[in-house]
């Protein structure tokens, strides 16, 4: 919409910078100026000035600039036109419509803004009526606070025709509880029923914080439309609005973060554990809209998915959505939560520490391409890798602005390359030369080699948050050639989805033999001789276990190697056999020197 120059002058003229700016900024008045901390940059001594005069702020530290209408713009991630309208609503000035039908919409508009806060009022109110006592339980149940639960809004609609009766009484009609998506109107003539029926409600509102909308959950596990959200209506378009973006806004602003979750509880309890700076889409994948919307707010949004299948999809078609719309400096992270959880469980049980941690470990959208494409499948043929390449180039492909494809492009090769040079996806798959000397002394520790073995698969399987850290040290592991078959099946997977649960494990080997394997290695057995290995380990003994026992590996297998080179070049007076040995050796004790490291 476009608004006359007399209007923008007058909120330029009428509205008090320092006023405005003062909200935000400690000013200290010098004259007809005043001096404060700049809010776009960090410092510790003052470099913006507000010039009431001029109309102006400046910052001689960042050279940010502007009126109020841009500082309101740049503060609080509003557009253009809703800066307009706030500030020439604080003003008290009208913004002029142009038509007859243009005026009478917004009056329809208007009215119709009143029609869903009436309704939010009455659902509110209807949440601590006496007879309603089971959807308060129900919340209180689900772990909110009195206090959750008001600044929410959360309320009941009970069944039959209480909102239509009470809201009659305040004027509002039918008509027009059908047009705010309250009431539906059957198609074959019969009378309007309402929308929601016997749910708890989460009022929905846009970002000046009216509400527009609603999302109802039935109580319970429901197997059929757990929730059912408002049908999109002249003031809810659910690919636009995102929930709780109004409070969002303001905790963004401050902490320079945001979470995305996928639903209306994971935000509520996320903001009562003290992490306010969080929205969900409403229903839907993020749209492109909402991903612009959410880039105003920070610069790298964190997407938080459920740890199931449904989630890793989740994550698949956000990451290739943001491609094309990349823009410098901006982008997405991603959050994996363990299998089973979403981040209302998660931090409900486990505190706002533990979801923090899962917050900072967010894997940026260069990792989440990269583990989409080179998870698909082993890269240990030429042709494989070049089928690698060209998927991975053509994703890049997508990404619309042109410094940051670049980047992408040359990033992908690097790690292409290097990814290959490692041995990426093919293993040895080999076992050692048997029939030396020493061979039978090995079997004998066979057994425990073993155990140790399925012990590192284990660790892996039970604590999902481990996969991506030893994905590369197992490279250095020799296992035995079945385990190093089903380790490198287990390596696949991971890389598909770093955190699969045992079940989701379970289901993708079909084939009898190593499901048996698998059992073997989950064994109790294991977990007498590997207490960390088991699923009743916490994690940081388990990283610990792992570490120890993987640095162990690592060593034998050097000093098995360094004692065979030696042998052999030693018997064929080979040097360069010999100088090989001697760097082998080196390794060894750089090994030993680590191993000392973490046996502390
Ligand atoms: P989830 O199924 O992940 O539910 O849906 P949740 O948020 O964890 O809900 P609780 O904890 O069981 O109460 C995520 C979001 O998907 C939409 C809702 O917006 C929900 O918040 N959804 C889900 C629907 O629109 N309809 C449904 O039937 C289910
Ligand atoms: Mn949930």
């Amino acid at each position: 919409m476009a608004f006359p120059n007399r209007l923008l002058e007058d909120i330029r003229a009428r509205v008090a910078l320092a006023d405005i700016v003062g909200k935000r900024v400690k000013l200290t008045r010098k004259g007809r100026e005043h001096s404060g901390l700049c809010p776009f940059h960090n410092e510790k001594t003052p470099s913006f000035t507000v010039s009431e005069d001029k109309g102006f702020y400046h910052c001689f530290g960042c050279g940010a600039h502007g009126d109020v209408i841009s500082f309101v713009m740049n503060t609080e991630g509003l557009s253009f036109p809703e800066t307009v309208e706030r500030l020439a609503g604080e003003a008290g000035l009208e913004v002029p419509v142009e038509t007859p039908e243009a005026r009478a919409e917004a009056k329809r508009r208007g009215d119709l803004y009143d029609v869903v806060e009436a309704a939010c009022a009455w659902f509110e109110a209807q949440l601590h009526a006496p007879t309603s006592r089971q959807a308060l339980d129900y919340l209180q149940g689900r772990g909110l606070q009195p206090e959750t639960i008001k600044r929410f809004r959360l309320g009941y609609a009970p069944d039959g025709a209480g909102l239509a009766v009470a809201l009659k009484a305040k004027g509002i009609e039918e008509a027009q509880l059908i047009e705010a998506g309250l009431l539906r109107r059957p198609d074959d003539g019969r009378a309007p029923y309402p929308f929601f029926r016997d749910r708890v409600m989460f009022p929905i509102a846009d970002r000046r914080d009216r509400v527009i909308a609603f999302g109802g959950r039935l109580m319970g596990e429901a197997k059929a439309a757990k929730y059912v959200n408002s049908p999109d209506t002249p003031l809810f378009d659910k690919g636009r609005n995102l929930y709780n973006f109004g409070p969002a806004r303001q905790a963004s602003f401050e902490s320079g973060t945001l979470v995305v979750t996928e639903g209306y509880m994971d935000v509520i309890a996320l903001s009562q554990a003290g992490i306010q700076a969080a929205v969900a889409p409403l229903g839907t994948a993020m749209t492109e809209d909402q991903i612009k919307a959410v880039w105003r707010l920070a610069a790298e949004p964190v997407l938080c998915f459920d740890g199931d299948t449904a989630g890793q999809r989740a994550v698949g078609r956000a990451a290739e959505r943001v491609l094309p719309l990349l823009e410098p400096g901006k982008s997405l992270r991603f959050a994996l939560l363990p299998p089973g959880e979403d981040p209302d469980s998660l931090v409900t049980r486990q505190g706002a520490a533990a979801m923090r941690q899962i917050l900072e470990a967010a894997q940026p959208l260069s990792e989440v391409i990269w583990r989409l494409e080179a998870g698909a499948g082993p890269v240990d043929t030429p042709e494989r890798r070049a089928d690698l390449q060209a998927r991975l180039e053509k994703r890049v492909g997508e990404i619309g602005d042109a410094t940051v494809r670049e980047y992408y492009r040359s990033a992908v090769r690097d790690r292409l390359w290097a990814s290959f040079r490692s041995g990426g996806g093919k293993r040895r798959g080999a076992a050692p030369a048997q029939g030396n000397p020493a061979a039978h002394l090995r079997n004998q520790l066979r057994g425990q080699n073993r155990r140790a073995q399925q012990a590192i698969l284990a660790a892996l399987i039970n604590h999902p948050l481990l996969r991506d850290e030893f994905d590369e040290a197992l490279e250095a592991v020799t296992f035995e050639p079945d385990l190093d078959n089903l380790r490198q099946q287990l390596q696949n997977l991971f890389a598909g989805s770093a955190d699969l649960d045992l079940e989701a494990i379970r289901a993708h080997f079909t084939r009898g033999d190593v499901t048996s394997l698998l059992d073997g290695v989950l064994d109790k057995q294991v977990y007498v001789m590997a207490p960390f290995a088991s699923p009743r380990a916490d994690v940081e003994e388990a990283r610990r276990g792992l570490g120890h026992l993987i640095g162990r590996r690592v060593h034998e297998r050097l000093r098995h190697e360094v004692t065979e080179l030696g042998r052999s070049a030693a018997a064929s007076a080979d040097e360069a056999g010999l100088a090989k040995a001697l760097a082998a050796k080196q390794d060894a004790i750089e090994s030993d020197r680590q191993l000392a490291d973490i046996d502390e």
